[in-house]
């Protein structure tokens, strides 16, 4: 069977089953619970590759593990091993495949059941893999976003904050609409109309030179690369961050306005709505995150070096924490 255009290798090595297999291999029946109710909770970790330093490092492992482990427990999905066992199967993962290249690295767990019905039993499976990755959004210098018909699914309803598989359908509604309309990225709304987050990613605006992002309360996935942002803002740049509810009109006022995600990484936002957000360039503030952020993450900032879980030599991490 001819490969679709931009399918990964199958002959990269992923963690399944409690083994490294080729992704060829990899396959699940077509009875399995996840696919047919959505039952899957995943993750996603980034890996920067430094020429340089000749090291991959893998940005907040721990706390991407510990947040996916927490997040299964909402669906009553076990996985075995420890955050720390999980860092250190994806750090091998990462070298069988000798990746000298950038990294997405996704886990995903699963009710792993095969037949009908809805009830969820005990059989859970998780597996991970790993991919050469580049740019979410491309090399673009600024996005378009745009506020969707849809709204942000409700957390009494199925839990944003969690990355469960069928979620992600409000995501992928919300992205064909704003991509369809010609924009870059989806703004969610919560059903009481504030903004909550990209399909994608969290967002944050900038007023009165202080940064302001959606409190978890307003649906928001809990982003670990929000949490790298407001720390470095905070501590490195020594600029407020605020967590409060945002209506939809501060978005056409505000200085600027970026969104932040794993595979997103810091995205600038130039207009929302068709209207220009500040002065219709990258904002100075959102471009000091960004490249504050690209140092930490890639080991050139010694007091973050504890983000990171290198690949080649893990003992780096005890050295410096
Ligand atoms: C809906 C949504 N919000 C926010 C994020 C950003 O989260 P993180 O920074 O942990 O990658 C993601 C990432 O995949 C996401 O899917």
């Amino acid at each position: 069977m001819p490969r679709t255009p931009g399918a990964p290798d199958p002959d990269t090595l992923v963690w399944f089953q409690n083994r490294f297999v080729r992704l060829a291999e990899a396959n699940v029946n077509i009875l399995t619970h996840a696919l047919h109710y959505g039952t899957g909770v995943f993750d996603g970790i980034r890996g920067y590759f430094e020429p340089e330093q000749q090291e991959l490092f893998l940005v907040r492992a721990i706390e991407h593990y510990e947040r996916w482990k927490q997040n299964c427990g909402i669906l009553r999905i076990r996985v075995g091993p420890s955050v720390h066992q999980l860092a250190a199967i994806t750090a091998d993962l990462c070298l069988r495949n000798g990746f000298r290249s950038n990294v997405y690295v996704r886990p995903i767990a699963y009710k792993s059941s095969a037949r009908i019905g809805v009830h969820a039993d005990d059989n859970d499976a998780y597996a991970i893999i790993a991919l050469p990755f580049g740019h979410y959004f491309g090399e673009k210098n600024g996005l378009k976003a745009g506020v969707v018909s849809w709204r942000r699914v409700e957390d009494n309803a199925i839990p944003g904050r969690a990355k469960i598989c069928g979620a992600y359908v409000n995501s992928v509604l919300a992205t064909d609409e704003a991509r369809r309309n010609g924009y870059d990225e989806a703004i969610f709304l919560t059903e009481s109309g504030h903004v909550a987050e990209g399909a994608t990613c969290n967002l944050f605006i900038v007023r009165s030179g202080r940064l302001i992002t959606p409190p978890p309360t307003d649906n928001i996935l809990e982003g670990i690369t929000r949490a790298s942002v407001m720390d470095l803002t905070r501590t490195a740049l020594g600029i407020d961050v605020i967590e409060r509810s945002i209506d939809r009109s501060e978005l056409y006022v505000c200085e600027e306005a970026f969104f932040t995600g794993t595979a997103a990484e810091i995205a600038p936002i130039v207009e929302i709505d068709h209207r220009p957000v500040g002065s219709g360039a990258v904002g100075l503030i959102t471009q000091k995150i960004s490249s504050l952020y690209t140092d930490a993450t890639r080991g050139h900032i010694p007091a973050y070096r504890t983000w990171l879980w290198p690949v080649h030599g893990s003992a780096i991490i005890e050295k410096t924490a």
